[in-house]
């Protein structure tokens, strides 16, 4: 399945700044190793994507831009989303480094390399999550200071969604996963683990946008939702998919004895469960304002999707 024309475009921009950024300062010279190799070894981008997205769609610019340069120029006015998309990959890629360590899903590949843990030690995988966190906080700090009031507001979104991330991890990985059978509690978990962070995406493009509190709520319904999908995606994937295109161990869930939306409820129901989900995004999509094709491709890609 094709990813949008427009997604390219983005995530070259994107990641053409992402390794300018990724702290190249001379006062980090042990820690930027550890730093820079999870940013470096791909991932499809889809949070920062999502922050251009959202911010260029809901003022309809999105559909218009058909190479690299336009967006460039499309993106001169200020403030950037930038500074969010890059504070969100960070975040996003702690929570894979933490997520593969041994003490929680103990894998040994992420983004088709070795896992930090695997490459350079645990205490190095440790520090390097946490200095993924702090770092995009202090990129977020120093991107809007000319800009008191997104500062804010996008300050205390972005940390709420860390947390909420790391309480579906709890969730997930520490707490009895007897707990999850109950009704609503895999529903919950999968809300906080991903949807938080995908949320997030949305509604800082929002507030990038200008967006008022009932379209900002909009948005945070429509990235739960796209979440949820998201995630149901990644656990059948974990079931059908192969090394080689996700990158990562597939058959990890069955061996970790994890709930998932396939193990609970079989990979029919679960299907079904994605393709109500899609139609609820679909919804969403029309309310908020972002009903185009490249979200429309965005959809079907989730749901298709084999990485
Ligand atoms: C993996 O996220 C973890 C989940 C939330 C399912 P992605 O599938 O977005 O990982 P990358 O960034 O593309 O590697
Ligand atoms: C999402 O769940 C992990 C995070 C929120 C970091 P998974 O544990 O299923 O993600 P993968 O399959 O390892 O990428
Ligand atoms: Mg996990
Ligand atoms: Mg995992
Ligand atoms: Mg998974």
């Amino acid at each position: 399945m094709q990813l949008p024309v427009q997604y390219q475009y983005i995530k070259d921009y994107f990641e053409d700044k992402l390794y300018q950024f990724a702290l190249l300062d001379q006062d980090y010279i042990y820690l930027a190793p550890g730093f820079k190799y999870p940013l470096d070894s791909g991932g499809k981008r889809l949070r920062p994507v999502l922050v251009f997205a959202v911010y260029l769609g809901l003022q309809e610019k999105l559909c218009k831009i058909d190479n690299h340069e336009e967006l460039e120029l499309t993106l001169s006015d200020s403030p950037s989303p930038l500074g969010a998309a890059l504070a969100l990959e960070y975040i996003h890629s702690y929570s894979l480094v933490h997520d593969d360590l041994p003490a929680m899903d103990n894998d040994d590949f992420r983004r088709g390399h070795l896992a930090l843990h695997r490459k350079m030690g645990e205490a190095m995988a440790i520090l390097s999550g946490d200095a993924l966190l702090t770092a995009a906080f202090l990129e977020i700090s120093r991107s809007y200071r000319d800009y008191p009031e997104i500062l804010g507001k996008l300050t205390a979104n972005i940390a709420r969604a860390a947390l909420l991330m790391v309480e579906g991890q709890v969730a997930d990985t520490v707490i009895d996963s007897e707990h999850l059978k109950q009704p609503g509690e895999l529903d919950k978990m999968i809300i906080n683990k991903t949807g938080a962070l995908l949320a997030s995406s949305f509604e800082c493009g929002g507030i990038l946008a200008g967006a008022d509190s009932r379209l900002l709520l909009k948005l945070r319904e429509l990235g739960i939702q796209f979440g949820r999908l998201f995630q149901i995606a990644d656990d059948i994937l974990d079931v059908k998919g192969s090394r080689d295109k996700l990158g990562k161990t597939p058959g990890k869930d069955a061996k970790n004895n994890k709930i998932t939306a396939v193990t609970l409820y079989g990979l029919k129901e679960a299907q079904l469960m994605a393709a109500e989900i899609r139609d609820k995004c679909e919804r969403l999509l029309k309310e908020t304002g972002l009903s185009n094709p490249f979200f429309e491709t965005l959809l079907d890609f989730v749901i298709t999707r084999n990485h």
